[in-house]
């Protein structure tokens, strides 16, 4: 028998055991309970914009809460913001889609709910590769999925390998995940890459794919961001291409998410999202036409920003003889590889076997909060974002540096 204020045994439902909570939130957590007892923590952990949401969005979203839009807006987006999602493919991927191809939801984590909910069965296989955003496979394994992981290895820039890829599709496979540029590696991909892995779908018709490019505006060094549908036009019609405002456009909190995709596809997701959350808030979709018809300058700026500190935090952990660390071309994260602290001892007596220990330890005896790479799924790695101030950052290399010299 359970305590009162404890479920009772059985009551909740067998999928609530394939539940965990994503490490990154659990990191989070941890670093909370650290402020909590009034130390002062210097957080690298959360995929969060450190800029205010731009002026403009905001004053959009106060005139559209005083001219009355303030009803329930329809399941699947407002026809305004569907408008201007449609723009913005065209005007940025090359994608001409049509106003049922196009629905917006809380956020791109319920694009992704509702598009897993709508298709998987129990024993059907999602390739997912590795190292993948925290949430793939927890929502995968929500439906009774398999997910598949397919490595992408430091040596080749985390890409996607096309031969990797075929050799891990079976009869049971409905999709495949790609998220360039990527969460946690901040990897992106080439033209020529996906021109390959789209060879390999043609061969199986029945595979999905899943695109998640909501990092699109970060990438670096020249590139141009570059979606599947656009790249392999002939398979538009089993893509979904999902983006959405929180990242681009310092949104998190707004919960905007959407995605273009096939129409029939689109009314399952639809129908889903009519059963859960119903229409998006319609202030948050009115703030996000004005986002995505906003000025590109807005971006331009926080993308200069993030690559200046990609740059500063490369360069200082490069400093650290220890670690190594890839110079990522995309999104806001560096991934360094922490495989010669394995198996050393903290200064605080910690034993570091595995990078869960090492991110544990920093935290404690550091006050830095960074996230393990193996719950990406690949380690010995550490996940850090820089997504926060200069200051913050060169605290917490410094940091970074002390906790590894005092490995013995
Ligand atoms: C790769 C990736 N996709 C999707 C999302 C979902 O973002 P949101 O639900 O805020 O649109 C995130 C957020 O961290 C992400 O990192």
């Amino acid at each position: 028998m359970t305590s009162s204020n404890e479920v009772p045994d059985g009551f909740l439902a067998g999928c609530m055991d394939r539940l965990e909570t994503p490490a990154t939130i659990a990191m989070a957590q941890r670093a909370r309970a650290l402020k909590a007892r009034g130390e002062q923590v210097l957080s690298l952990a959360l995929g969060e914009p450190d800029f205010p949401t731009p002026a403009g969005v905001i004053e959009a979203a106060h005139r559209a809460a005083l001219d009355g839009q303030t009803k329930y807006p329809p399941v699947e987006g407002t026809p305004a913001l569907k408008a201007a999602i449609i723009r913005k493919f065209a005007r940025e991927n090359g994608l001409t889609y049509e106003p049922s191809e196009i629905m917006v939801s809380n956020g791109g984590k319920q694009v992704i709910f509702n598009a897993f909910m709508a298709t998987v069965n129990p024993g059907d296989e999602v390739i997912v590769p590795r190292p993948y955003w925290v949430s793939y496979p927890l929502i995968i394994s929500l439906f009774g999925g398999v997910p598949v992981f397919v490595d992408c290895p430091e040596e080749s820039g985390f890409r996607l390998d096309a031969a990797a890829l075929e050799a891990a599709i079976t009869p049971r496979t409905k999709w495949l995940v790609l998220n360039f540029p990527n969460n946690p590696t901040g990897a992106t991909t080439t033209r020529a890459d996906l021109e390959a892995i789209a060879e390999v779908l043609r061969r199986h018709p029945r595979v999905h794919v899943l695109s998640d490019e909501i990092y699109e505006h970060l990438v670096y060094d020249g590139q141009a961001h570059v979606s599947i549908a656009q790249v392999a036009p002939d398979l538009k019609s089993r893509v979904l291409t999902l983006n959405g405002v929180s990242k681009a456009y310092a949104m998190t909190g707004w919960r905007v998410g959407y995605v273009g995709g096939p129409a029939g596809l689109i009314r399952a997701m639809a129908s889903i999202q009519s059963s859960s959350t119903s229409g998006i808030c319609s202030i948050s979709q009115a703030a996000s036409v004005a986002a995505l018809d906003g000025p590109s300058g807005v971006v331009e700026v926080m993308r200069e920003t993030y690559d200046r500190r990609r740059r500063m935090v490369v360069g200082a952990l490069r400093q650290i003889p220890q670690l190594t660390c890839a110079m990522p071309l995309g999104a806001f994260y560096v991934y360094p590889g922490i495989a010669a602290c394995i198996g050393r001892t903290s200064a605080g007596g910690r034993l570091i076997r595995t990078d869960e220990d090492f991110a544990i330890a920093l935290l404690e005896e550091q006050h830095v909060a960074v996230v393990h790479g193996s719950a990406f799924g690949k380690g010995p790695y550490l996940r850090l974002s820089y997504a926060t101030s200069d200051e913050i950052l060169v605290d917490a290399c410094g940091r970074i540096a002390t906790f590894v010299a005092g490995l013995t």
